[in-house]
C-alpha cells in the first residue's frame, strides 16, 4: 500500500481530477496499467487476480449466478467483496463494475423493470426517459455496481435486426432527444460544463455508456454485426447525431461496435474511434470494447489474438472487455508495448481516460455499495414511474371501424382474455432480463397484462382467460362482451433476434382471426419491433394496439385501454405492409408503410387510416 493520504495528491478528494489523474498515473508500471486496461468476467475474478493484476473493471455475463435467490444485497456483498480486493492493491486503484441495466437493473430479481427502449422512443417524453435513468442509477449503485452498460443509441434502419427494441427509433432526432437517460443515470452535468468531460453528481448515479458506437442499428440487411455502408456525411446525420448529444451531458463511457462501417470494423478503427469520437467530438472518457470484441477482429475470432489487440488498442479502444483470458491479454499488451508496437504514449493516454471517469464518479470515495439504497430496489415509487411509461408507450394503430370500440367498459358483464402473451411476465419484459435471452413465466415481481386486468375491471365482472382458445369458449361467443387477445414475440437478444419474415410467433395471427371472427376483439401486440399484420388480423380486429416490450409494470396497459388515461404513443418505426419493402426510408419518395414514422390514434379516433 502506498504511505498515507497527505503524500498522495491522487487520495486527496479535494485536489483537482486531472492532477489526481497526473499524479497517480506517474506512480503506475506498465503492468498495473494494462491491469486498468482490463475488464473481467466475475466468474474469472479472484481476490488475487484482482489484486495482483490491479484489474480496472468488473462485469457479469446474464444468467451465472442464482437469480431468485440473489437479492440486491447478495450482489452488493459480491461486489463489495472484489473491491475490497481492489482497495487492497498497491495503489488501492478501486475496480469499476459494470452492469447490463438496460431497462432498469434487469440482471437483478426483484428490480423494477422498464420498458425496452423502442417503448421508450413511442413516448418522445425526454423528462420521463431522464426519470427513469435516474431511478435505474438507485436500483444499479442499491447492488453495488458503479456501470451501467446504457443507452443503446442505436438508429434502427430495418426492424428485422434482432436488436431493433434496444433502439429508440429509426431516425436520429429521436434517439438524440432520448439520450436523456444520459442526464438521468449520470446525473445533470452544471451549466459550465465543459462539452466532452466526464461528469457525474454523486454516491446515487453510475457511469454511462452510449454504445455501440457507430452504425450498429444501420447494417445492411439488418444483419447483427454486420456492415453499414454509408458515405461519411449520412453516418454522421444518421448514426453519430446521438453520440454528439451524449456528450454534451458529460457522457463517462461509449462502447465500440462490433459492426463494420464500409468493410472496416469499429473496434479497429482509428478514424472514428479516436479522429472523430476523441478528437473531433471532444470525447474525454474511455472506449470499452464489446464483450471479446477484440477476438472478433480475426477470422476465426479470438486467432492471432495478439495482432487483434495491437490494431484494437492503437485504434483507440482503452479498456477492453476480454472478458475471461486476462492473462493472455495482459501479457500480449506488455509484450506490445515492450516490443514499441503499442506506444507507451497510447497506454498512458487510455489510462487517464479510465482513471479520469473514476476519480469523476467518485469512485475513491465511495468505492463500496451503499446499503441504504437498498429499499429503492423494485420500489412502489419506481413501479409507478415504469406504469407511466407503459401507458405513454402505447401505440393504438385501429380503433374501431365504424364507431370507436376503445375504451373498453370495465363493468362488462363478461369478457374473454386469450393468447400466449396475456398472463407471461417474461414474455412482458423480453430479452435482457433475467438472462441475456430473457425467459418465459412468472420470472420476477410484477403485474402481467392479466393480473392488471382483473385488478381493474368492476367485481361483477366475469373474466374467462385462456392461453389457447378452446372451441366451446369461442361457440359461446354471444356471452362475452368483448375479448382481449395478447399475442407476440419470444424474449430473444442480438443475432438470435434477427429475423426475415416477422410473422407473429406461437400462431399469433390464427389465435386472433379465430377470436375476432366471432367476438368483438381488441389484439394487443408484445414485440421488440413492428410485425407483420396479415390482412385478416387488421380487417377483424375491432382494435389494435402495440405494447412493445413493457417490463413488469402491466398495469400501465389496464390504465389506458379502460380509459383512465389517453394514448399518447407515436410509431418510433415505420410500420411496414410486407417484409418485402424493408428497409423502408422515410426519406424515400416510394414510402408507402402501413402505419408510417409518428402514427398514433386516441380513444376519440375511429378509422384506422393508413394516410401518412
Ligand atoms: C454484449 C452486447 C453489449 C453488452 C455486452 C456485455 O454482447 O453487445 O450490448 O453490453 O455484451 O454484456
Amino acid at each position: 500500500m502506498v504511505d498515507n493520504e497527505k503524500s498522495c495528491v491522487y487520495k486527496n478528494r479535494d485536489a483537482p481530477v486531472e492532477a489526481r489523474v497526473k499524479d497517480l498515473l506517474s506512480q503506475m508500471t506498465l503492468p498495473e496499467k494494462v491491469g486498468q486496461m482490463t475488464l473481467i468476467e466475475c466468474s474469472v475474478a479472484s481476490q488475487a487476480v484482482i489484486k495482483d493484476y490491479s484489474i480496472g473493471g468488473l462485469l457479469n455475463r446474464a444468467g451465472n449466478w442464482p437469480f431468485e435467490d440473489a437479492k440486491s444485497s447478495y450482489w452488493a456483498d459480491m461486489i463489495d467483496g472484489f473491491q475490497r480486493s481492489a482497495l487492497e492493491s498497491r495503489l488501492g486503484i478501486p475496480i469499476i463494475y459494470g452492469i447490463d441495466a438496460v431497462h432498469g437493473n434487469n440482471d437483478v430479481y426483484g428490480a423494477t423493470i422498464f420498458p425496452h427502449n423502442i417503448g421508450l422512443g413511442a413516448t418522445r417524453d425526454v423528462d420521463l426517459v431522464r426519470r427513469i435513468g435516474a431511478a435505474t442509477a438507485l436500483e444499479v449503485r442499491a447492488c453495488g455496481a458503479h456501470w451501467a452498460f446504457a443507452p443503446c443509441v442505436a438508429v434502427v434502419k430495418d426492424p428485422r435486426w434482432g436488436r431493433c427494441y434496444e433502439s429508440y427509433g429509426e431516425v436520429a432526432q429521436i434517439v438524440s432527444e432520448m439520450t436523456s437517460l444520459v442526464s438521468g443515470l449520470q446525473g445533470e452535468p452544471p451549466k459550465e460544463h465543459t462539452n466532452g468531460y466526464p461528469f457525474l453528481a454523486g454516491r446515487k448515479n453510475v457511469v454511462a455508456c452510449a454504445k455501440h458506437f457507430v452504425g450498429d442499428g444501420g447494417t445492411n440487411k439488418a444483419i447483427n454485426e454486420g456492415n453499414t455502408i454509408l458515405p461519411y456525411k449520412d453516418l454522421e446525420r444518421k448514426h453519430i447525431a446521438p453520440y454528439k448529444k451524449c456528450i454534451s451531458q458529460g457522457l463517462s463511457t461509449v462502447m465500440a461496435s462490433y459492426s463494420s462501417w464500409n468493410g472496416d470494423k469499429l473496434h479497429s478503427h482509428h478514424f472514428l474511434l479516436t479522429e472523430v469520437l476523441k478528437q473531433k467530438l471532444g470525447f474525454k472518457g474511455y472506449v470499452v470494447s464489446d464483450w471479446e470484441g477484440l477476438d472478433r477482429l480475426s477470422d476465426p475470432p479470438g486467432s492471432n489474438y495478439r495482432n487483434c489487440v495491437k490494431m484494437g488498442i492503437n485504434a483507440g479502444i482503452d479498456m477492453v472487455m476480454v472478458p475471461f483470458k486476462y492473462e493472455k491479454f495482459t501479457n500480449d499488451l506488455i509484450d506490445l508495448v515492450e516490443s514499441g508496437e503499442v506506444s507507451m504514449a497510447r497506454i498512458d493516454d487510455a489510462v487517464e481516460r479510465i482513471l479520469r471517469v473514476k476519480f469523476v464518479a467518485g469512485l475513491f470515495e465511495y468505492s463500496l455499495a451503499d446499503r441504504t439504497l437498498l429499499p429503492t430496489v423494485g420500489c412502489k415509487e419506481h413501479r409507478e414511474l415504469a406504469r407511466e411509461a407503459v401507458r405513454k408507450s402505447l401505440v393504438l394503430l385501429k380503433n374501431g371501424k365504424y364507431a370507436r370500440f376503445l375504451p373498453l367498459n370495465c363493468n362488462a358483464e363478461r369478457i374473454l382474455v386469450v393468447g400466449t402473451h396475456a398472463d407471461d411476465l417474461g414474455y412482458q419484459c423480453g430479452g435482457w432480463t433475467k438472462t441475456m435471452y430473457g425467459q418465459s413465466g412468472r420470472i420476477t415481481n410484477g403485474t402481467t397484462l392479466l393480473d392488471a386486468i382483473k385488478a381493474t375491471v368492476g367485481d361483477e365482472t366475469e373474466v374467462i382467460y385462456e392461453k389457447t382458445p378452446s372451441e366451446e369458449t369461442l361457440a359461446a361467443r354471444k356471452s362475452f362482451s368483448y375479448a382481449i387477445v395478447a399475442v407476440g414475440e419470444l424474449p430473444y437478444a442480438e443475432t438470435m433476434g434477427d429475423n426475415s419474415e416477422l410473422i407473429i410467433p406461437l400462431n399469433g395471427s390464427e389465435i386472433i382471426t379465430a377470436v375476432a371472427e366471432k367476438i368483438p376483439t381488441l389484439v394487443i401486440l408484445f414485440s421488440g419491433r413492428p410485425m407483420f399484420l396479415e390482412p385478416q388480423v387488421l380487417e377483424k380486429a375491432e382494435a389494435l394496439v402495440a405494447a412493445w416490450l413493457p417490463g413488469t409494470e402491466g398495469q400501465g396497459m389496464a390504465d389506458v385501454i379502460f380509459g383512465d388515461y389517453e394514448f399518447q404513443g407515436k410509431l418510433p418505426a415505420s410500420w411496414f405492409k410486407s417484409v418485402d419493402q424493408l428497409p423502408l426510408d422515410i426519406e424515400s419518395n416510394g414510402y408507402l408503410p402501413l402505419f408510417p414514422l409518428g402514427f398514433g390514434l386516441g380513444h376519440d379516433s375511429v378509422e384506422n387510416s393508413n394516410t401518412v
